[in-house]
């Protein structure tokens, strides 16, 4: 601090504001989504149930929810021309900077979505994203596959038809295999909203600005590609995939993660805000043996990811550090079970945590926040008089 301006480096005891949406409690390991328990939602709700009531505060009732699709899917159109764009990217890019693209390049096509400061154009822009976004998911995916583009079924479910979007073969008759679709809208709901982190302030800063709904969810997506953050799901899989390759060696592994010279973390442990353990990563733990088993699928990453976790548990460096697996430790397991690749992790994080990017950016909005622009201390030079090149 200068007495004036206190800094404080990753706003590790920042407040940034006033929120109903979720709540936390990092000791207890506490996550609640306005007041409805996370365990209670991962069992007994479906995923845009919970979207609908982080974004507009209640538990929908049957016609509700019923209205809430039926806008949602006639908004579930993207421009063809966003076709080209997608079309554009090399077939190496990651699914996350396409994502990034074209969740911000659907401005062009919806202008509409920009300047809305009543509730109803608000609405609107909400159901548009909630319908285009699934679609540009599953054609990310399907440009890594090198398969044709699709748009699913109106007589699906919402995650039924993301499924049927990702996975169906043509010409062949998509069956919605109901253990993947219950896993996916568990793990959904698990990523649907974690108060103010990383992805979610950059969306309310970005919004605060009053740039649209779909340039800001665009700069959240980036945010949220890094593998400190939502990135960390692709890493833990291929961390897990090296200790695989190096023969199951977890320590060499956990060796790497306390030497203060290498950069390498162990990925998936340790959280800003839950010190004993992510509530989250329970309920994943738990439902990535139940989806294994139910699949048939004998994986040994699980073993070596098991592994790891015991011995980072019973490891003081890890334990006085109060590391413990986070919500990105299990769920790669999960998702490659579904067959879905490795590169597409952390865009299925993004599905998940759409709805809550929504509803924090919708209430800064309509508590009319003010723009975000933090302070600084300044340590560079004094005063100084300009040199001419030839001088210098
Ligand atoms: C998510 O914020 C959210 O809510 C995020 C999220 C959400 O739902 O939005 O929960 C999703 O991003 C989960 C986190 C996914 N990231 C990872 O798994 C990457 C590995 N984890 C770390 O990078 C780290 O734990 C963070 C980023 C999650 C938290 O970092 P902090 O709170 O800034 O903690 P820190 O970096 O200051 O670390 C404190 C100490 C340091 O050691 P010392 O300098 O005190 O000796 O713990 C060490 C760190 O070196 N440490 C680790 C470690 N995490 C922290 N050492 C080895 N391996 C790790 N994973």
């Amino acid at each position: 601090t200068n007495g004036v301006i206190t800094i404080d480096a990753g706003f590790k005891n920042t407040g940034s504001c006033e929120s109903a949406i979720t709540f936390l409690d990092g000791e207890k390991g506490i996550l609640r989504y306005r007041g409805f328990a996370i365990e209670e939602l991962a069992e007994k709700a479906g995923f845009l149930e919970v979207a609908y009531a982080l974004i507009f505060g209640e538990l929908p009732t049957k016609e509700q929810l019923e209205k809430f699709h039926t806008d949602i899917k006639s908004k579930s159109v993207v421009d063809d021309d966003v076709r080209k764009i997608l079309e554009a990217f090399p077939k190496s890019a990651h699914p996350m900077g396409i994502l990034s693209s074209l969740t911000s390049a659907l401005t062009a096509f919806n202008p509409s979505s920009v300047n809305v400061d009543s509730e109803e154009e608000m609405y609107n822009a909400i159901v548009k994203i909630l319908g285009k976004f699934p679609v540009l998911v599953a054609w990310t995916m399907r440009k890594k596959s090198g398969l044709p583009l699709n748009y699913g079924s109106r007589s699906l479910g919402y995650v039924e038809n993301v499924m049927k979007m990702m996975f169906e073969e043509p010409n062949e008759e998509y069956i919605i295999n109901p253990i993947i679709k219950d896993a996916l809208d568990k793990l959904l709901i698990l990523h649907a909203d974690h108060e103010q982190n990383c992805s979610t302030s950059t969306v309310r800063i970005a919004g605060s600005s009053h740039a649209g709904l779909f340039a800001s969810l665009s700069a959240g997506i980036s945010a949220l590609w890094g593998p400190l953050h939502g990135g960390a799901n692709q890493a833990v899989l291929e961390m897990l995939e090296a200790i695989k390759a190096d023969g199951g060696d977890t320590k060499k592994y956990m060796a790497k993660a306390k030497d203060k010279n290498d950069p390498f973390r162990l990925m998936g442990f340790g959280h800003r805000v839950y010190k004993n353990f992510d509530p989250r990563a329970t309920i994943i733990k738990k439902a990535a043996d139940e989806v294994l088993k139910d699949l048939g699928v004998e994986d040994p990453i699980l073993e070596i990811a098991r592994g790891l976790e015991q011995e980072a548990l019973n490891d003081p460096y890890f334990v006085e550090r109060k590391l413990y697996p986070n919500v990105d430790f299990y769920s790669g397991i999960i998702y490659r079970a579904m067959g879905i690749p490795v590169e597409m992790f952390t865009v299925m994080f993004a599905l998940g945590r759409l709805p809550g990017w929504i509803a924090q950016w919708k209430e800064m909005r309509l508590n009319k926040e003010p723009i975000g622009r933090p302070r600084q201390i300044y340590i560079g030079e004094n005063l100084r008089p300009f040199k001419s090149i030839e001088n210098r």
